[in-house]
């Protein structure tokens, strides 16, 4: 199968991406990743991506006037490197209508709640003082909205009593780690379908894991 080509966007310590990038190496992913970029010069994602030498980018956004110039640009950068698929990891950017129309059904975000619970930033905070039993990470496709768009793949984990913000946080990391590089297979393979505000997942594999993950990871 011919390997599709993606850009990771990314703002901070990456890593997501080093999930990806290992994946990848150890030949478990049907996709190549042809761009790092990120709005953060110093990102430590950028730093990973070049130890794995793949090509980077970065694009000052405070260089812009607005949002939309600055997408853009960074578009302008995605299309160059010819990509299929953008995975965002820590982006810390909105994406505007700019960016959305120049990958339709073909922009993914990890988010570390079980969305719809918990939009936004510092979740894993909200999530304890809310009192949840459960949390976990969605991977999702990115509309319009903040964290809305049709969700792809999603892992619970448990609230305990005495967890910090560090310990929820890191248990819900070590789950994003293979939940992202699953929906990035699942996209490679042809096996999205959305479906309004639903994603089906074509031939679902894996029934051992099916009561904490959906759809199971394989
Ligand atoms: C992750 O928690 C992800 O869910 C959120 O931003 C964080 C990025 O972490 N969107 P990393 O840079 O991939 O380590």
């Amino acid at each position: 199968m011919p390997k599709i080509r993606i850009a990771v966007l990314a703002s901070g310590r990456g890593s997501n991406l080093q999930s990806i990038i290992e994946e990848s190496q150890a030949g478990r992913l049907d996709a190549e990743i042809v761009l790092v970029a990120s709005n953060k010069a110093d990102a430590g994602a950028l730093k990973r991506a070049g130890e794995a030498g793949i090509a980077t980018c970065a694009i000052d956004h405070r260089q812009f006037k607005n949002r939309e110039d600055f997408d853009r640009e960074m578009v302008a950068a995605l299309h160059e490197a010819k990509v299929d698929l953008v995975i965002l990891a820590g982006f810390m950017r909105l994406l505007s209508n700019v960016f959305i129309e120049a990958f339709p059904h073909s922009i993914m975000n990890i988010h570390p709640s079980l969305l719809p619970a918990f939009p936004g930033l510092d979740v894993q905070k909200k999530a304890l003082e809310y009192g949840a039993r459960f949390s976990g990470c969605t991977v999702h496709f990115v509309d319009g909205g903040l964290d809305t768009g049709p969700i792809i793949i999603q892992a619970v984990v448990p609230i305990h009593e005495d967890d910090s913000d560090e310990s929820l946080s890191a248990r819900i990391l070590e789950q994003e780690h293979r939940i992202y590089p699953r929906a990035i297979q699942l996209f490679a393979e042809d096996r999205l379908r959305i479906e309004g505000r639903r994603v089906r997942i074509l031939n679902p594999d894996r029934p051992e894991d099916r009561a904490l993950i959906n759809p199971p990871l394989s």
